[in-house]
């Protein structure tokens, strides 16, 4: 089975909505020589505030070659949630991805499993497609329990998810120790550890929904990295961040996966 390979831009806390409308349309320029149908699903993840702009950005060029993700939700559909925003207002914002589980959300904002796992359920029940991040610390890979804990993880995400929702969502390896820190994992073990995963998704689904779901590595994934990356058997495709911030080094890892 071949899957699509993706390259998502998670831009975290950077970039007001005039940097962030620069920033789409140089993505766009720097792809406007590509076949769409060559290159990788592209996605960039802008803050809440510049959803709007980056949309605007993206269906005014018409290109369709990007398309937009939030970096958080909310899993309940409306009400008294002050500060939050809903999976139904982050589509109507043009979004069609959503991050979840993000490691930065996960330490410094309290979100849990059973949190990511009713995410997960509201995106999909809206018709998005979560970005569904796990990653281990470097204690935890210290003490040798990453495996443990990664499967934990993608169980507890995953639990009461169709097959057919799983098949399409999108899981990113992140390792903590990896993120921002220019410290790459290591392509065979991130490699690994992504046919781990997939092999905890057969083992809840099939060897379909494994084969369907794409998985992502995470971590200081640079223009350098990318190639030896995607080679691998099961990694396709990854989740940026620093290097998603600018234009030069984000087309060059869009490139580098095609
Ligand atoms: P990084 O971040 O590429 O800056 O390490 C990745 C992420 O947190 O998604």
């Amino acid at each position: 089975m071949s899957r699509r390979p993706v390259i998502a831009g998670n831009w975290k806390m950077h970039k007001l909505q005039s940097e962030a409308i620069e920033l789409t349309n140089g993505i766009m320029q720097a792809l406007k020589d590509e076949e769409k149908s060559a290159l990788p699903e592209v996605i960039i993840a802008p803050t809440f505030t510049s959803l709007y702009a980056a949309n605007k950005a993206l269906k005014d060029c018409g290109c369709g070659k990007v398309r937009l993700a939030a970096q958080n939700c909310y899993f309940e559909t409306q009400g008294a949630f002050t500060g939050e925003c809903s999976v139904e207002m982050l589509k109507d914002a043009g979004c069609e991805y959503i991050i979840i589980g993000h490691s930065e959300r996960r330490e410094y904002f309290g979100e849990t499993d059973e949190m990511v796992n009713k995410k997960a359920k509201a995106i999909l029940a809206n018709g998005l497609i979560p970005i569904i991040c796990c990653g281990e610390s470097l204690e935890q890979r210290e003490a040798g329990v990453t495996d443990y804990h990664i499967s934990s993880q993608i169980t507890k995400a995953l639990r009461e998810l169709t097959k057919e929702q799983v098949a399409k969502s999108i899981i990113a390896y992140e390792p903590i120790w990896a993120i921002g820190t220019g410290k790459t994992c290591d392509s065979v073990e991130a490699n690994r550890v992504i046919a781990m995963i997939r092999n905890v998704v057969k083992g809840l689904y099939d060897a379909n929904t494994a084969d369907s779901i794409r998985i992502l590595y995470g971590g200081s994934v640079k223009p350098e990295t990318i190639k030896e990356q995607m080679a691998q058997s099961d990694i396709d495709g990854a989740l940026v961040g620093g290097a998603s911030l600018k234009v030069e080094s984000f087309s060059q890892i869009v490139k580098g996966a095609m």
